[in-house]
């Protein structure tokens, strides 16, 4: 069966990078972006890349998506829910509109993607990989849409898993830390970036491949009984606890 995989957010970031990670292991790739020009772009010179411009937060545009992919290229064996808005503000003035925002993209995107896709992913028994954040793991200030848009993602991720698992389908999240992307750079002022450098183990930030491997293995048959599961990839942020400076040796 031919390896076809299929990445949201795919123009740039994360989602360039482990789409260009699929492409060199031999599968073709579905890139999936809003941002046509940027799509057209990075697909460029990408041999075995299909960009296929779409907003993942629309439902009558992501039926279209499936439709068409399924008609035209074939069933996917791995679907990568990796769109996603940083929209950053304190409680009091995260109006509904920016909540919903941030919400339809990071939240009802991968839902509607997944659902979509289901019955190709049925039929090749593939993966789902949804990217949450660290935040949906650990909460902080002006998170109060994102972190809470991740945190559901990673919860959607288990019940994905576990009603899907009986079709042969596996569902894992990655939880990036940072990683000096165009989402990130719109939200980290140079001191929040000294700050996270000081605060992560490994002492700086993530690049976009180190997320896109984690990724390219979940997805690959090297990861067959790994379902279900939230796997941070930030250089050992989650673990830190109590990480004060003043504690360290
Ligand atoms: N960069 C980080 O530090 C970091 C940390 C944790 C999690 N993440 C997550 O990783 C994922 C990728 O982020 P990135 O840092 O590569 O960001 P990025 O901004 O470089 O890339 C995101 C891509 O998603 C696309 N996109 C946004 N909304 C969309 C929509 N509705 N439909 C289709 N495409 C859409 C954008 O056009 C863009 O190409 C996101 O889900 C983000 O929340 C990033």
């Amino acid at each position: 069966m031919e390896n076809i995989a299929l990445v949201t957010g795919a123009a740039r970031g994360i989602g360039l990078a482990t789409t260009k990670l699929f492409l060199a292991e031999g599968r073709r790739v579905i890139m999936v972006d809003n941002d046509t020009e940027e799509l057209a772009h990075a697909a460029t010179d990408l041999t075995g890349a299909i960009p296929l411009p779409c907003d993942v937060s629309d439902p009558d545009a992501v039926a279209q998506l499936a439709a068409r992919a399924k008609a035209e290229i074939g069933n996917v064996s791995a679907v990568v829910n990796n769109a996603g808005l940083a929209d950053f503000g304190p409680i009091e003035t995260t109006d509904f509109e920016r909540w919903r925002q941030v919400m339809a993209t990071n939240l009802d995107g991968v839902f509607l993607i997944s659902q979509a896709f289901t019955s190709s992913l049925k039929a090749t028994r593939g993966a789902i990989v949804n990217i949450a954040s660290i935040s949906a793991l650990r909460a902080s200030t002006l998170r109060v849409a994102y972190g809470t848009s991740k945190a559901g993602v990673a919860h959607l991720t288990q019940q994905q898993a576990v009603e899907l698992g009986e079709h042969g389908i596996r569902v894992n999240c990655v939880c990036p830390g940072p990683v000096r992307t165009k989402l990130a750079m719109a939200v980290h002022t140079q001191q929040i970036i000294d700050a996270y450098h000081d605060a992560i183990p490994l002492n700086r930030y993530g690049q976009e491949t180190e997320i896109a491997e984690a990724i390219v293995w979940l997805c690959s048959d090297k990861a067959s009984f790994v379902t279900g599961q939230r796997l941070a990839v930030d250089g050992g942020f989650e673990a830190t606890g109590i990480g004060l400076p003043a504690l360290r040796s």
